[in-house]
């Protein structure tokens, strides 16, 4: 039996940094940040002493109660996040604690903004096989712990917000998702969108911190041309795979990074606009929270109906790709 969301749910911090706060803090513009991006705003979680488990807190508290199940009975759960609260313990250990779900067993997945679909198809295995029946898959990121507000580069793009599901499995056979293709590339990617200092290479010190090593550095003409090929190249193969046409998809939920990143994957796969899910211009790049977050709005806009396709496709660091089928149950 393939395995079926049955709930989602989304947290964003209710401070907004526009694009008119950051004209104010670096040399840039609202016009160049709309034309380039297509982002107006994202969301930041001000209070230094709350973090990415914090956000998944908000999310699994809201999963169980839309879902109607006690904490007791998530079987494990999986937070796919790139900026854990501590490299240890494990940010989905504290969300447990969190929400009590004193019976499941927890990890952290990274593979930055695939990590959800990454998280969605390591889930999907355990309800597939049968050992599993509630799963609770959560992409979390407080970007803003890892951006340079003086580099108006990557200032502009991130913002902080998370994203939940419950997986079970499907009620029906053809529900539920029904295929995933997911890529690395570390041979090209490993050098392009990364955060050097803190790790086992350049433990924290203070040259680590005067060099700014804390911070994300992105070759962003780089990352661009390879996002926007390979969310294409997988999209096409989830569709030729799954025999679906542009007809036949209801949505397309792609990670929000840019806009116009998401507009050329949308003409690749040659979807009309209205198909196309995207909150990139309201929370910027959420990092392994954008597919969530959109997945909850859909959801919340009563969009999903039994029987819709949708296809979910995302690009980030590493570099990892990935594409998932998904016919709502
Ligand atoms: O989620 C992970 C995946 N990440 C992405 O998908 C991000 C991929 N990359 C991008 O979205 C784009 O490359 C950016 C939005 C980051 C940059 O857009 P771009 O069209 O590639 O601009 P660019 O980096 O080529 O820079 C063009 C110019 C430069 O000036 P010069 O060298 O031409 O004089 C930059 O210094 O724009 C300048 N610039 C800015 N100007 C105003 C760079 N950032 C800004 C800024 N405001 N914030």
């Amino acid at each position: 039996m393939k395995a079926a969301i049955t709930a989602t749910a989304k947290y964003l911090p209710a401070n907004i940094l526009s694009n008119h706060d950051l004209e104010l803090m670096l040399e840039t513009n609202d016009e160049w940040i709309l034309s380039r991006t297509g982002i107006s705003e994202r969301r930041i979680l001000k209070d230094p002493e709350k973090a990415t488990s914090f956000m998944c807190g908000e999310v699994g508290k809201q999963l169980l109660e839309k879902r109607g199940i006690a904490a007791s009975e998530i079987d494990l759960i999986i937070v796919a996040t790139m900026t854990p609260d501590m490299l240890f313990p494990a940010t989905a250990c504290l969300t447990q604690s969190i929400i009590g779900a004193t019976n499941a067993w927890a990890f952290d997945l990274n593979a930055a903004c695939s990590g959800f679909l990454y998280a969605l198809n390591v889930a999907s295995g355990f309800i597939e096989n049968g050992i599993h029946k509630k799963v609770m898959v959560i992409g979390a990121d407080k970007m803003s712990s890892v951006i340079d507000y003086t580099d108006r580069s990557t200032a502009i793009l991130f913002g902080d917000g998370a994203g939940g599901v419950i997986l079970e499995p499907a009620k029906e056979e053809g529900y539920g998702i029904l295929d995933t293709r997911l890529y690395a590339d570390g041979t090209n990617g490993k050098d392009r969108l990364l955060m050097t200092g803190g790790g086992s290479l350049n433990p924290a010190s203070h040259e680590t911190v005067d060099k700014k090593m804390h911070y994300i550095y992105q070759d962003g003409r780089q990352v661009f041309k390879a996002a926007v090929t390979s969310m294409a190249e997988v999209a096409g193969e989830i569709m030729s795979r799954n025999n679906l046409c542009a007809d036949d998809i209801d949505y397309l939920v792609p990670h929000q990074a840019n806009q116009r990143i998401i507009n050329a994957t949308a003409e690749r796969m040659g979807l009309d606009e209205k198909k196309v899910v995207s909150n990139v211009a309201r929370y910027g790049n959420t990092t392994a929270g954008t597919i969530p977050i959109c997945l909850a709005e859909l959801d919340e806009e009563g969009k999903l109906h039994t029987g819709s396709n949708l296809v979910l496709v995302s690009f980030g660091a590493g570099y990892t790709w990935g594409g998932v089928y998904i016919k709502w149950q």
